[in-house]
């Protein structure tokens, strides 16, 4: 793989960037740019009959764990979150008045936080306000974070029976020490007993969230929990970086920055478990991702519709998103409408009768053009010229110098010629830092995480 001095001289070892989900990235939007009435107005100028997608944020969990930087909050009672959902469906016949005739759901995801510690009823409640929104397209998918912790068979039953076919598991690691370190126990047996009851309520596609970069995580240890999570055959798998930034999720303070790999070896740990799961025959998706090959995200990536938003890979071509719940984020053709993160905010404005939105993005000049080819990057490894020429009006020369910051900083590292610019299979730890070299906007350096 790659020559880890080259890498080191390149600078990856020492860069934080960000991990370009949106472009803009979150901390760019403005609380002026974005409110209620462009988020009304963009709804209402989607296309009748289209299919756009759908994310709902729960942000709630019942145990807290110390590694986790998701903005959720902790709850013994199940008040808090009957009385959230009675806000949601609130905030869906706000969606309901406003969008146009005949929208279907090409995606639906729950997220958190941990969507599964909704009851059944809850379940019930909100996926019945949600259809009556908008249904399912035929070939819609829809997927909720699942913590194998927090689940029951009456959940599941609840999430099959409203038609929930895709799921995500949380498993960071399964060595034991690890996961005292990091605050959260969660023994092989508990997951796999979610792994099967959710494939014997005909989920076709299962996906495990991994961690590298973790305390104490050896590559001897990345091995074993890579063999344990292997045994239960997912159809996809996400091996992110664990990003330790205490400053702004407070819970990481008890994790000893001792016990955390250098990053060069975190460099190690990756490379060893994408090893082992290319091996296994898992095909790699983008940066951080890898799926078997029958499955829909290896099937876009082959055929070049891969795509990238906030809740990472995607095969979904909707132009919309529309994000639902507190601090949620919803993708417009014009722009980007983010809600208000707190939650006593967003209930507060969805009980007054208006959306929540507090800031966002309107896309102008260079945003759109720079957006694909920071997307194309984190997707494909490659900007392509023809295609970007022809969607944005721009002749060669002009494109070239869009690449020549790239030439200057990486030289022979990224390949540049007439077809466009490649990053390179022995480069690609890189990729987040070509990417950030189009992004036009300055990004503060906390929201950053490591390179790699
Ligand atoms: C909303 S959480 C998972 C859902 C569910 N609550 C659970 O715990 O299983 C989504 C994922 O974010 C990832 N994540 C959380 N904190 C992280 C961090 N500090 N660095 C990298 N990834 C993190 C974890 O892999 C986690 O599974
Ligand atoms: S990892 Fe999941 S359960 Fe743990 S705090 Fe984060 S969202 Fe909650």
């Amino acid at each position: 793989m790659a020559d880890e001095s080259q890498l080191a001289r390149a600078g990856l070892f020492e860069a934080r960037v960000p991990r370009y989900t949106s472009y803009p990235t979150a901390p760019q939007f403005s609380p002026t740019a974005v409110g209620a009435a462009e988020m009304r107005g963009w709804l209402s100028e989607i296309a009748p009959g289209s299919q756009i997608s759908l994310y709902i944020h729960v942000p709630f969990c019942r145990r807290l764990c110390w590694f986790c930087a998701c903005r959720t909050q902790g709850t013994t009672s199940d008040d808090p979150v009957v009385a959230y959902v009675d806000t949601l469906t609130a905030e869906l016949a706000l969606l309901r008045a406003t969008l146009p005739e005949g929208v279907t759901l090409s995606r639906l995801h729950w997220g958190g936080g941990t969507p599964t510690l909704l009851p059944p009823a809850s379940i019930a409640r909100l996926t019945r306000a949600i259809f009556d929104v908008a249904p399912m397209a035929a070939t819609g998918e829809f997927s909720v974070e699942i913590d194998p912790n927090e689940i029951d068979d009456a959940r599941l039953d609840a999430l099959a029976g409203a038609g929930m076919n895709r799921a995500s598991i949380g498993v960071q690691d399964f060595d034991p020490l690890i996961q005292k370190t990091i605050g959260r126990d969660q023994s092989f047996e508990i997951t796999e007993s979610a792994a099967n009851k959710l494939r014997a309520r005909g989920i076709r596609s299962l996906n495990a969230d991994i961690l590298f970069g973790l305390p104490h995580q050896t590559d001897a240890r990345i091995s074993a929990s890579i063999q344990q999570l292997l045994s239960l055959n997912p159809d996809r798998i996400a091996l992110y970086g664990y990003a330790h930034v205490p400053w702004m999720a407070r819970r990481q303070v008890m994790i000893p920055s001792d016990a955390l790999p250098r990053p060069e070896e975190r460099l190690e740990l990756f490379e060893t478990a994408r090893d082992l799961l290319v091996w296994d025959g898992y095909e790699d998706i983008g940066i951080d991702h890898f799926a078997r090959p029958e499955d829909r995200l290896a099937v876009a990536q082959k055929a070049g519709l891969l795509r990238r938003n906030f809740q990472g890979y995607t095969d979904d071509i909707a132009p919309v998103l529309v994000g639902l719940g507190a601090s949620s984020i919803s993708r417009f053709p014009q722009g980007y409408a983010q809600n208000a993160p707190g939650t006593s905010q967003y209930v507060k404005a969805v009980r007054g009768g208006n959306f929540a939105t507090v800031r966002g993005h309107v896309f102008t000049g260079e945003d759109r053009l720079r957006a694909r080819m920071i997307e194309a990057l984190m997707c494909d490894f490659r900007i392509d010229a023809d295609e970007i020429c022809h969607s944005f009006g721009l002749t060669r020369a002009q494109l070239k110098e869009y690449f020549a910051p790239v030439s200057k900083e990486f030289g022979d590292m990224v390949r540049i010629d007439d077809s466009g610019l490649e990053i390179p299979v022995e480069s690609r730890p890189l990729t987040r830092m070509v990417a950030c070299l189009f992004d036009a906007y300055t990004v503060a350096a906390g929201s950053h995480s490591h390179a790699v």
